[in-house]
């Protein structure tokens, strides 16, 4: 079934609100990262991280942009702390810096880094937001990198200190920690296709990094709740429903590995203590060296997972899949928008694996949004979160544990290798000035989170009612 094509005659109004009621605890979010909104790249004693590295690469980076100064949030944190509030969320999502609060990776730590933080942290609980956590956004310390980076297994033992380092000094005040954001992406993306940083291109370097980020997670679990970590602890994966784009053997055959280097290769081992073995067959020498004891590390068992979802994703053993065939809307990173791709993703997980509570840690799209007379009317973007967030209370409705959902972004900002055209945020940002103004789709966030509560509100009057 393909979803129908939008018509320009319909722009904002034809945004079906979802019509689920979630709980009331369903906790309601926006995310960021650290490389992509702070800026500030050597202040205060940061070091440098691979993406600072990474971005000097000629060509790296689609319009040769860097993260030096990003949204400048780092100088604006107030500002950006009183425009979070403003939306009405519960929670919101962000990462540390790990070479800002480390500069190298090991040893002495950086307090003016590390008083970042905790400005965060408590301005966030004194507007009663809830600080959720992500260690490694994957700015690694450049100097981890100059040592082997992911591809040694030492790295493992100094992100579990980090972690420590982050616990000791916030772990108190923390609603959540999550460990790695999207290891697919760090050992594919960064080690494998080398379009991210730090830019290798060697499979057999990009299957033992992805060991490494699944065996420092499952320790760095294990050291913080030994710290008294009170915190829910996780791991964010980004993961679709991968399939074929036709009906031939062929296809069906690279659906099902694909579907292995992806999803089954981070949740086999996170959830089940095994790497799925069609895949382990499928890379022959390239399988990472796992020791003795790693697999059940990995296997710690977490509090709760987050699920990054953009669109599915269609494999073809001929020639590449066309996304402009499938007539689905497409987003300006030439993504499809598929909401039912979500409900389908949830269903699977929760069907195949003892998953705990799940959050979707990222989702939205980018769209060219134009600033005009002070207004941004991102219709489409209104539309995406609409009905992927339909899509996240179906799957609720059916049985699967889901516990918050979180836009993907915040505000416009540095888009990794595509640089800052593709603009992802519900709040625009104008570089120059770096002036925020609420696109359309944050209006109707905050509204759609009003009515909810309002709904809230009305039961529970109802409920006092009928119980007197
Ligand atoms: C995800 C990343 C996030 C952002 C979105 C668009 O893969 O986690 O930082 O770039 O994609």
């Amino acid at each position: 079934m393909l979803h129908p094509q939008p018509s320009p005659m319909s722009a904002p109004n034809a945004v079906n609100e979802p019509t689920h009621r979630f709980p009331a605890d369903f906790v309601w979010g926006v995310a960021t990262s650290a490389y992509q909104i702070e800026g500030a790249s050597t202040a205060d004693g940061k070091g440098p991280s691979i993406w600072d590295t990474f971005c000097r690469q000629p060509g790296a980076i689609a319009d040769g942009s860097h993260g030096d100064v990003a949204c400048d949030h780092y100088h604006r944190l107030d500002a950006d702390l009183d425009l979070i509030a403003s939306l009405g969320v519960d929670a919101y999502r962000f990462s540390v810096s790990w070479p800002r609060v480390q500069p190298s990776g090991f040893g002495a730590w950086n307090t003016k880094g590390l008083d970042f933080y905790e400005r965060l942290v408590d301005g966030l609980l004194a507007r009663r937001l809830k600080p959720c956590l992500t260690l490694n956004h994957w700015d690694l310390p450049q100097a981890l990198q100059d040592q082997g980076g992911w591809a040694a297994r030492d790295t493992v033992h100094r992100f579990v200190d980090y972690a420590q380092g982050i616990q000791r000094r916030l772990g108190d005040r923390l609603a959540s920690i999550t460990t790695h954001n999207e290891p697919w992406v760090v050992a594919t993306l960064g080690h494998e296709t080398g379009v991210f940083a730090p830019g290798i291109r060697d499979r057999a370097v990009a299957m033992q990094v992805s060991h490494h980020l699944l065996l420092s997670h499952g320790l760095a679990l294990q050291a913080l709740r030994a710290a008294g970590a009170k915190a829910p602890l996780g791991i964010v994966l980004n993961l679709a429903p991968v399939q074929p784009a036709t009906d031939s053997p062929e296809d069906h055959a690279l659906a099902k590995l694909e579907d292995g280097r992806l999803l089954r290769w981070y949740m086999d081992p996170l959830l089940c203590a095994t790497y799925p073995t069609d895949v382990l067959a499928h890379l022959g020498r390239d399988v990472p060296r796992i020791e003795h004891g790693d697999l059940q590390a990995i296997a710690t068992p977490m509090d709760f997972m987050g699920i990054n979802y953009y669109t599915r994703t269609v494999v073809s053993a001929g020639a590449p899949f066309d996304v402009k065939t499938s007539g689905l809307p497409l987003t300006d990173m030439g993504w499809e928008v598929y909401p039912q791709g979500l409900t389908e993703l949830l269903l699977r997980l929760h069907a195949d694996y003892p998953v705990p509570p799940l959050y979707i840690t990222e989702n939205g799209g980018a769209f060219p949004d134009p600033l005009r007379d002070g207004l941004v009317r991102d219709a489409d973007r209104t539309r995406y979160l609409a009905d992927h967030i339909a899509a996240v209370g179906e799957a609720l409705r059916r049985g699967v544990p889901m516990a918050g959902y979180m836009v993907w972004s915040l505000m416009d900002n540095f888009e990794w290798a595509s640089g800052y055209a593709k603009r992802f945020g519900i709040v625009h940002v104008d570089y120059a000035t770096q002036r925020r103004t609420l696109k359309d789709s944050a209006h109707w966030y905050r509204q759609f989170l009003q009515r909810q509560r309002d709904g809230h509100a009305a039961s529970a009057r109802t409920g006092a009612t009928q119980g007197a």
